[in-house]
């Protein structure tokens, strides 16, 4: 941490921000394999959210990855550091009065602590999308469960680096038992349930 900072605290708060946008700002923090659907969520739930009126923005694992974190792989070290500033991100956006959602692997139970550690209580929503690695394996969107049998990645979250369930997740997808549509009105509903009235 550098010395000789000061944090400055603005005249417009998120709240102000929030009010203008007649919203509550939160964080929807998907986590799961690669392929199991965290961006196909993602996306169905901010046309949800945009139909609704909603001010809101996504942040991809394989988009940060060419831009911010460009300069980080996928040692257990890099992945840390990924989602430390992936949740540094949030926290701007959602300070901004934004809903965010983020769809990153984020296999470390302690990195996705860290992050809900930086919001107030209820505003880190964790979403686990639960599809077992036999499914991703067969869906293989981007053909790296195919190029991780022909040895030509390694360190795959679920293969030879480990993916740790969330114990408590706020939300819990079973891709199995749901489609994308059941899905995201699930987290439609819990938005609306607990925020609808604090729409400010
Ligand atoms: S995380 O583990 O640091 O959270 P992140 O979500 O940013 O990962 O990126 C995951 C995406 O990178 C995967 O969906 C996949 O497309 C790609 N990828 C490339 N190499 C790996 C790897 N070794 N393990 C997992 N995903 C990888």
């Amino acid at each position: 941490m550098s010395s000789n900072i000061t944090f400055h605290h603005h005249k417009i708060s998120k709240a102000d921000r929030e009010k203008l946008k007649n919203q509550k700002a939160v964080l929807f923090w998907l986590t799961g394999l690669s392929g199991s659907g965290k961006s196909t969520i993602a996306n169905r739930l901010e046309e949800k959210l945009f139909n609704l009126g909603k001010h809101t923005y996504i942040l991809d694992g394989d988009n940060i990855r060419f831009g911010l974190n460009s300069d980080l792989g996928f040692s257990e070290k890099d992945r840390e550091e990924n989602i430390r500033r992936i949740g540094e991100v949030a926290k701007l956006f959602v300070d901004a009065g934004i809903i965010v959602i983020t769809a990153f692997i984020s296999p470390f139970r302690k990195d996705r602590e860290r992050v809900r550690k930086l919001f107030p209580n209820g505003e880190f929503v964790e979403i686990f999308v639960d599809t077992p690695l036999e499914i991703c394996k067969k869906r293989d969107p981007k053909g790296l469960y195919q190029k991780v049998e022909r040895g030509e990645i390694h360190n795959f979250t679920g293969i030879d680096s480990p993916y740790e369930k969330p114990e408590n997740p706020e939300i819990y997808i079973d891709t199995t038992k749901m489609d994308i549509e059941e899905a995201t009105n699930i987290i439609i509903r819990y938005y609306i349930n607990r925020y609808s009235g604090v729409d400010r």
